[in-house]
């Protein structure tokens, strides 16, 4: 019997510790998900920035080397229709940076790669039958969300307000994903763009347990066992922990987000979106600095990032989203599989006060 003093969660998912590796773009490959979910957790894979092939292959790595269930995670965002204007206005505003730099102002402007949850990729949930499935921006369209919870996946999806979690219950979702403003990436903010109202942990957590009568999974700021203690005081059955990830060697972080995780001070970060055209919360550096965090002027999701790229490759730490979140400077050196059951172990001693 678990010892847990809430096992909805891990009864939902068929899991054995109430800890889900968050799903990172860009930084979670398959080996964090094999190592989180063999240590008890949920595994993520996040798939907004990987082809189709490379999706279906990262899952068959996956299937390889565990046999625990595993999340995969997919953005459902609306994809933009292009807007010459605002990408020209957009790309002159970084013409400094290009003559700085060296780098060829006119040279076509690259296309940012985050895909939407489509057709394709449902397919590949239905070949491959991950035990669930988790959406940020909200859910696909109805006919999508009914194939992928006819191959008996679970579903979640981040809301980060209350009335996101009662829209994203009343749609469908098994389970809710309540993030706090302090968390690191993307914010899955979808029935509001109005940031000045999103919610940190602490207060979002409890009044979405309260609203929904789905269980509840805290994201945000949580870090280690005080954090995990916390949201379960606070009416979770589980959390995510995505920034804690990063320290981890499984992690895919480039050199210059490596160091500014170590380096950066605890007040350090904000929400910007400036390297996509959503709000999505990461270390500052210079041209969040300079030109951001937000800007009135970025191109719609997600094509605000094509224009960066090309300075990216000459100055990366400058130009480059570290994505992270508010409790960053509580990361510590460990695996994942480490980090998944110390989280379990001293968080539960914590909540049992042993
Ligand atoms: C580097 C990074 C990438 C992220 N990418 C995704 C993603 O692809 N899909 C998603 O649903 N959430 C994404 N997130 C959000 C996490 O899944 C999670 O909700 C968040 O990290 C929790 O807050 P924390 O960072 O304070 O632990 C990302 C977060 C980070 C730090």
């Amino acid at each position: 019997m678990s010892p847990w003093p809430d096992t909805r969660i891990i009864d939902l998912l068929g899991i054995e510790l109430p800890i889900i590796q968050a799903p990172m773009a860009g930084a979670t490959n398959s080996s964090m998900v094999i190592a989180a979910s063999n240590a008890g957790g949920l595994g993520s894979m996040p798939a907004a920035m990987l082809s189709i092939e490379q999706l279906r292959q990262e899952l068959k790595t996956i299937r390889q080397h565990s046999q625990r269930p595993i999340n995969v995670n997919f953005f459902c965002h609306q994809s933009p229709t292009a807007d010459e204007q605002r990408a020209q206005d957009w790309k002159n505003l970084l013409e400094p940076y290009y003559r700085e730099l060296g780098v060829d102002f006119d040279a076509p402007t690259p296309v940012s790669n985050r895909a939407p949850f489509d057709l394709t990729s449902c397919e590949v949930i239905e070949e491959l039958r991950p035990e669930v499935v988790s959406f940020h921006f909200g859910l696909p369209e109805k006919t999508l969300l009914d194939r992928v919870k006819a191959t008996g996946a679970k579903v979640l999806s981040s809301a980060t307000t209350v009335e996101e979690a009662i829209w994203l219950e009343q749609h469908g979702c098994d389970a809710i994903i309540a993030m706090g403003y302090e968390a690191g990436g993307h914010r899955g903010m979808f029935l509001s763009d109005d940031l000045s109202s999103q919610v940190g942990t602490f207060a979002l957590v409890p009044q979405v347990v309260d609203a929904v009568k789905v269980p509840v999974i805290a994201a945000g700021g949580i870090a280690d066992a005080r954090g995990v203690a916390a949201a379960f005081m606070l009416g979770a059955s589980a959390v995510q922990v995505g920034t804690a990830y990063l320290f981890t060697p499984e992690a895919k972080v480039s050199a210059s987000h490596h160091k500014a995780l170590r380096t950066a001070k605890d007040s350090e970060t904000a929400v910007t979106n400036i390297f996509t055209g959503r709000p999505a919360r990461g270390i500052l550096n210079r041209v969040m600095r300079e030109i951001g965090p937000m800007s009135a002027k970025a191109p719609a999701f997600p094509l605000a990032g094509g224009a960066l790229m090309p300075l990216r490759a000459k100055g990366e730490a400058d130009f480059s989203n570290l994505w992270a979140g508010q409790a960053f400077t509580l990361g510590v050196e460990l695996t994942t599989a480490e980090l998944t059951r110390r989280l379990a172990e001293e968080g539960l001693a914590k909540l049992l006060r042993r």
